[in-house]
């Protein structure tokens, strides 16, 4: 029997932290076993954003590698970057045509941007490109291409899949048949939300990450900084309120977890000896894929080839979409 296909994108627009390891990076390699797994790097959705080709190339070559490190074999899942499928740019034209522009308007990054906008007495649309406007319908063509069942994504980009689930709705029922696979997203309950620094979702836009392959001083010095409340150390604390243990929980054990916990209760225990554990534990945990990532990025070459072999399996597969939907459509 055929697998299910599962794919997923990653936008190459800085350093990958540990929101985008346990959000999308650790569930999405979750599933190579039963699946058939093609996962991107998003580098046309980062274009939007990102003018400058030297950080532009360089955050694609980080993505790569962060797939790689954290155990992506290259032979079971295709990894590719989605500019050398340019099958996606015609599905892409081809889903334009399906995709009210009302749709567009009711996106909450775009909405967001409006907002804030607004607020500042700018034109609705200042610093608006058509990339960053139309940017669900290249979301809906990414996954729509490969007929993919499943998207493994954080919580903020379950809008952006509802849109694609629409968009192949469109098309299906106005040809009257099936064909387009209607994508469904899978969101991880648990890792609903990483926290980051201050207390809030981690974010690149809240500036308030922790990237994953910090050099350990770094890192370090990093933790150091989370928010805490200003209790004394001879005060019990309340692990499911604290920023440290959050964060904390992600990398621990149970046994470890319910160890820390009884230390938080007893009192006794200041903020810096909690950030010091959780540094100790982030840092054994995540050394031998920071090792693996930094060797990676010193091979580009070994990069750039593995990519390129995946980017020829999925046009092979591309290819052969794209040419039944232009006979569907009478374009070809
Ligand atoms: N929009 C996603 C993000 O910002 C990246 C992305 C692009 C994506 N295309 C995709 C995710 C297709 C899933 C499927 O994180």
């Amino acid at each position: 029997m055929n697998k299910k296909i599962a794919c997923t994108g990653i936008k190459p627009t800085g350093a990958p932290h540990i929101g985008n390891y346990f959000g999308a990076i650790k569930p999405a390699l979750g599933l190579v076993k039963d699946y058939d797994a093609r996962y991107f790097i998003a580098d046309y959705h980062a274009l939007n954003a990102i003018k400058d080709p030297k950080k532009l190339k360089e955050a694609t070559y980080e993505i790569a590698a962060t797939w790689l490190a954290c155990g992506l074999d290259p032979e079971k899942v295709l990894l590719y970057r989605q500019s050398q499928v340019p099958e996606t740019f015609d599905l892409s034209t081809i889903l334009m045509a399906f995709t009210s522009k009302g749709l567009m308007n009711r996106a909450h990054a775009y909405k967001a941007i409006v907002q804030a906008n607004k607020e500042m007495n700018k034109d609705q649309d200042d610093g608006v490109n058509m990339g960053l406007f139309s940017y669900p319908v290249l979301m809906a063509a990414d996954v729509i291409l490969f007929d993919t069942d499943v998207v493994p994504v954080g919580q903020d980009q379950a809008q952006h899949l509802e849109m694609a689930a629409d968009i192949a709705q469109s098309v299906n029922h106005n040809y009257g048949k099936q064909l387009l696979t209607v994508p469904q997203p899978l969101i991880q309950k648990s890792t609903h939300s990483v926290i980051g620094l201050d207390g809030r979702k981690m974010s690149k836009s809240y500036n308030n990450t922790i990237p994953l392959f910090l050099e350990p001083k770094k890192l370090r010095k990093l933790i150091m900084k989370i928010v805490t409340n200003s209790q004394t150390v001879e005060e019990p604390k309340n692990p499911d309120t604290c920023n440290i243990f959050a964060t904390y929980k992600l990398f621990a054990s149970e046994k470890q977890q319910a160890e820390m916990r009884k230390k938080y209760k007893a009192g006794g225990m200041g903020w810096g000896y909690a950030k010091q554990a959780l540094f100790e534990l982030m840092d054994e945990t995540l050394t031998p894929y920071r090792e693996k990532f930094n060797t990676l990025m010193e091979n580009k070459d070994l990069i750039d080839k593995i990519l390129t072999e995946g980017s020829i399996k999925a046009r092979k597969i591309a290819s052969r979409k794209i040419l039944f939907l232009k006979k569907e459509i009478g374009v070809a």
